[in-house]
């Protein structure tokens, strides 16, 4: 299966100039249904939010620290999907360094983000939207999408060359993430009964896929009436998002309720992906969540993805099957399985919901 689509349906409309040409009213076009819409409301101090998981006794020399922590974090991916990490081995400067290294690109004049304008061939490049149905609603937030790894897809050309160190800082920030990655699916794949470099290998060894989408969300007049990123699933491995430290937005589905995720310091927010449930069987869930926008402040998230190479066959774990437990997904390539998510845009959990094998 291949993607038909070198270009965009309709010609594509800069959220931040939108926002920056002093509109009072969002157009049509951003105006989602009501039942999608979002109550906006100032952060409840509620008590209720993902877990929040401190990664340093994962370093300890003592087993039974290693083991609590593990264990906090098996819980987290059951229960939740989504958690945050703190003392997680990234260094706190080079995560701030990286926002704001974005947050500069962004802030360019435009004529410097067009030379990376990109298409639905393959999303690299500065971006507005996610899909290619024509009239489709839009989502309030303009992007940039680079690959990482596999080594032979990383090309720094593709990447934005001003500000002058900003090369030099993604490929430090991206290097430390996926250190952090690896050790995550140690301790997910020993957390499921599995060879704890089962994961790992199922994504195909150490030159795995790995991809960075930058969100940038404009200031938004009318936040009740739009989204900043309509509810989804990450269709890859896992997710390493460095959220903004001031300026909360994500939102997780719990049941039927939103929850707004109060990012603490330096913490990075981590979630299980489509991929991830596939090989898991379903123990572990890729949850549905989005992003609300503000009226007041723009925001940048960078959210990393760590995932299988593209071209392997996703399916669940062998060990993971039994008589009781049957396989829950046929085979399937991440290639494959991501087209559907580029061509129709974020559309919450349909798509891996739709791969569960009928019994
Ligand atoms: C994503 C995402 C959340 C955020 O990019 O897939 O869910 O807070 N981002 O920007
Ligand atoms: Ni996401």
């Amino acid at each position: 299966m291949s993607c038909l689509h070198q270009e965009w349906p309709e010609p594509i409309v800069r959220v931040q100039s939108l926002f920056e040409s002093g509109l009072d009213r969002i157009p049509d076009r951003y105006v989602k249904p009501e039942k999608e819409r979002p109550v906006i409301e100032p952060v409840v101090e509620d008590g209720v939010d993902i877990p929040l998981i401190d990664m340093s006794d994962l370093f300890s020399s003592d087993p039974e620290k290693i083991q609590a922590t593990r264990e906090k974090i098996g819980e987290a991916c059951r229960v939740w999907g989504f958690f945050q990490a703190i003392n997680h081995g990234v260094p706190p400067g080079l995560m701030d360094q990286a926002r704001q290294s974005w947050r500069d690109f962004f802030h360019q004049p435009m004529e410097e983000k067009q030379k990376y304008a990109n298409n639905p061939t393959t999303y690299e490049g500065y971006g507005s939207r996610l899909g290619v149905e024509k009239d489709a609603v839009l989502d309030w937030s303009d992007y940039y999408f680079l690959h990482y790894l596999p080594s032979n897809l990383k090309d720094h050309k593709k990447w934005p060359a001003q500000p002058s160190y900003h090369r030099e800082v993604v490929e430090q920030y991206s290097g430390e993430v996926v250190k952090l990655g690896r050790r995550l699916m140690k301790v997910f794949s020993s957390n499921l009964g599995l060879d704890e470099n089962y994961l790992q290998n199922a994504f195909g060894g150490e030159d795995n896929g790995a991809c960075l989408r930058v969100n940038f969300y404009p200031k938004c007049p009318q936040p009740d009436l739009t989204l900043g990123l309509s509810s989804h699933s990450d269709p890859g491995g896992l997710t390493i998002l460095l959220p903004d430290p001031d300026v909360p937005g994500l939102q997780v589905r719990r049941d039927n309720k939103w929850i707004t995720v109060k990012p603490a310091k330096h913490a990075f927010i981590i979630n299980i992906g489509d991929q991830i449930q596939v090989l898991s069987n379903a123990i572990y869930k890729s949850v549905e969540h989005r992003v609300i926008v503000n009226p007041n402040l723009e925001r940048v998230s960078l959210a990393f993805f760590y995932n299988p190479r593209g071209e392997l066959l996703i399916e669940p774990a062998k060990d993971l099957i039994t008589p009781q437990n049957p396989a829950m997904y046929q085979p399937m390539t991440f290639n494959e399985y991501r087209l559907y998510i580029r061509l129709k845009g974020p559309r919450g959990k349909s798509q891996v919901d739709s791969l569960e094998s009928s019994r």
